[in-house]
């Protein structure tokens, strides 16, 4: 089944979602203390676990205030996070993340947070291009959200916690294990708090379809297929703004990967310094304009389309799973698209993978047991030259099926029964709606799930705002981690070899185990070779790691 359903069986699939939902709420969560103030909808705060932090928000601030930084100024909590400074060093992403960015709703901008008046100071007197000196003078500052190109994840994340600040970094967590590994430590060593933006680990989106597959309602889940479809083969018109200059290259295709460069950016970071000569470009170690606006395209920089879109998605599959660790992945990638004169690239355009997960009865699985051969596959594509389906994760099992789309809308579909002698055509039931008792589709026990975060909702307990995608809370719950978090006892574990304290649900081991899985899904492809995931890879306090294994990288 193609997540390009028609709208009447979008609607069938999200009733069937709601009615299957509804029952679990029914049945188990209003049993719950959380469920105790069911009048109330479920905030995500209930849900995740957090509450409001009493007039005294996290003194942050950004660093990368491009694409990301804009969505992440946007959606954050002032209540929670208080952004005091910022970095960037691209005078165009500077004026759009202050003022907001009227194409894209999520980038309202400091101005919608902070309004006029503060934002101007902000702009004038707490922006920085050197995030070091940003440090040096903002005493104030006790946590920085980190939205920089990935290659320089690790190092910008290290030096901030070595003094002394908590870190929510982007994903992916760094450009290979080692440099994951070497965040844990400083996290570790220097008693902060670690938190990896993989933003569906807050999305009550997903925190609802995992208790849905959980009551088993879909039966045994044997495959998953996830897919990230783009189709940046159209054209584009070159516009005013743009770079007219032989020692630029402009993008001749739509794509989001190779913006182009404007001219407010190509003057201010190409201008010579009167004190040390240097560019811009040059003083941050890009190797020309191009490396430094379009990263992800090459392999110095960024990590290709398993990094930027597969990550996500098999964080999300991994989820479903238990959060279990995989068992093998091989693959194949292609650049078979892009080329010299056509938006060209080091990253594939087209990519194929597939993993072996261990289902739950698999002794590596959620409930260990015995049977080696219960094995989930997991496949994942990401194209760029054909649009359909977008982006979403299909979860197929033996009574059922359940699609997430893009993020946003689940649909649940029961598998129809093999026909019985002198039964209509099977084929009828495939897609049909699951009523609840009394025979209509429990909507109304919906309202407790995919809830904007605690402050989002009214006083009189109604919602408001749309369902969030996680950043918010993700960043509510980091500050609330931060604001419980006692630095004396820092790391130190319980009996259970569980951590004492509450760290973010993406804490650093978390989201090494997701680049792992897209790092080694890279190295598979390069090398044209099934790889098995090693147990100590995993393992922050080992040295091993996967790009030593099959790229001879010595560990740091
Ligand atoms: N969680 C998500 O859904 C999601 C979505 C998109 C991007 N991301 C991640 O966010 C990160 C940023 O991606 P983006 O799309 O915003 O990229 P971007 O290129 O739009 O923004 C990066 C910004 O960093 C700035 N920068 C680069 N080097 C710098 C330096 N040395 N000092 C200060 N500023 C510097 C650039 O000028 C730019 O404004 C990436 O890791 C990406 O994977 C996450």
């Amino acid at each position: 089944m193609a997540l390009d359903l028609t709208a009447e069986q979008k609607e069938v699939g999200r009733k069937n979602f709601d009615v299957a939902s509804g029952s679990i709420n029914r049945r188990t969560f209003l049993g719950t203390a959380a469920g105790a103030a069911a009048a109330i909808p479920l905030s995500a705060g209930v849900y995740f676990g957090y509450q409001s932090l009493g007039g005294k928000p996290v003194k942050t601030a950004i660093i990368g205030c491009g694409d990301e930084g804009g969505v992440l100024v946007g959606e954050h909590n002032p209540q929670f996070v208080e952004l005091i400074a910022a970095c960037d060093i691209r005078p165009f992403n500077k004026n759009r993340v202050l003022n907001g960015d009227p194409k894209v709703a999520l980038r309202k901008g400091f101005i919608a947070h902070y309004g006029r008046a503060r934002t101007d100071e902000i702009g004038a007197k707490h922006f920085y291009e050197d995030y070091k000196k940003m440090l040096d003078d903002e005493k104030e500052i006790e946590a920085v959200i980190i939205a920089l190109p990935l290659h320089l994840h690790a190092e910008v994340s290290i030096e901030c916690m070595k003094r002394g600040k908590h870190v929510l970094c982007e994903k992916l967590m760094a450009h290979d294990i080692t440099e994951c590994k070497a965040m844990i430590k400083a996290a570790k060593d220097n008693n902060v708090i670690l938190s990896i933006g993989h933003q569906r680990h807050y999305s009550m989106l997903y925190a609802h379809a995992l208790e849905v597959v959980n009551s088993g309602v879909i039966g045994d889940i044997k495959h998953i297929r996830a897919h990230w479809h783009r189709n940046n083969s159209w054209p584009i018109t070159p516009e005013e703004s743009w770079v007219k200059s032989s020692d630029v290259l402009q993008p001749v295709l739509q794509d989001g990967w190779y913006p182009p460069i404007v001219q407010e950016d190509y003057t201010a970071l190409l201008k010579r310094d009167d004190k040390d000569g240097k560019t811009s470009v040059e003083r941050y170690g890009y190797k020309d304009i191009n490396e430094l606006i379009r990263w992800r395209i090459f392999d110095r920089t960024g990590g290709g389309l398993m990094a930027e879109l597969g990550s996500h998605q098999l964080d999300a599959c991994s989820i479903f799973l238990g959060k279990v660790k995989p068992l093998s992945v091989m693959g194949v990638g292609a650049k078979s698209f892009y080329g010299p004169g056509k938006n060209d690239r080091d990253a594939d355009d087209h990519v194929f993978v597939t993993f072996e997960f261990p289902g739950k009865n698999h002794p590596l699985g959620a409930n260990k047991g015995t049977d080696s051969k219960d094995v989930v596959i997991v496949t994942y594509s990401s194209i760029s030259t054909n649009g359909f389906e977008k982006y979403g994760e299909c979860l197929m099992g033996s009574r059922g099926m359940m699609v997430v789309e893009t993020e946003s809308d689940v649909y649940l579909y029961k598998e129809g029964q093999p026909k019985k002698k002198d039964e209509a055509d099977p084929k009828k039931t495939m897609v049909s709606v699951t009523t609840a008792p009394g025979g209509k589709p429990a909507i109304e026990a919906s309202s407790t799930w995919g809830g904007p975060s605690a402050s989002a909702v009214k006083a009189d307990g109604g919602a408001s705002g749309p369902v969030s995608r996680g950043y918010r809370e993700e960043m509510e719950h980091f500050a609330y981690c931060i604001r419980k978090w006692d630095k004396a006892k820092g790391y130190a574990k319980k009996d259970d070899g569980k951590y004492a304290q509450d760290l973010p649900r993406c804490h650093g081991e978390v989201a090494m185990a997701d680049a792992i899985l897209a790092l080694t899904a890279n190295l598979a492809m390069k090398h044209r070779t099934r790889i098995e995931f090693q147990p100590e890879w995993f393992d922050s306090a080992s040295a091993a790691t996967p790009e030593a294994t099959f790229d001879g990288k010595k560990p740091a």
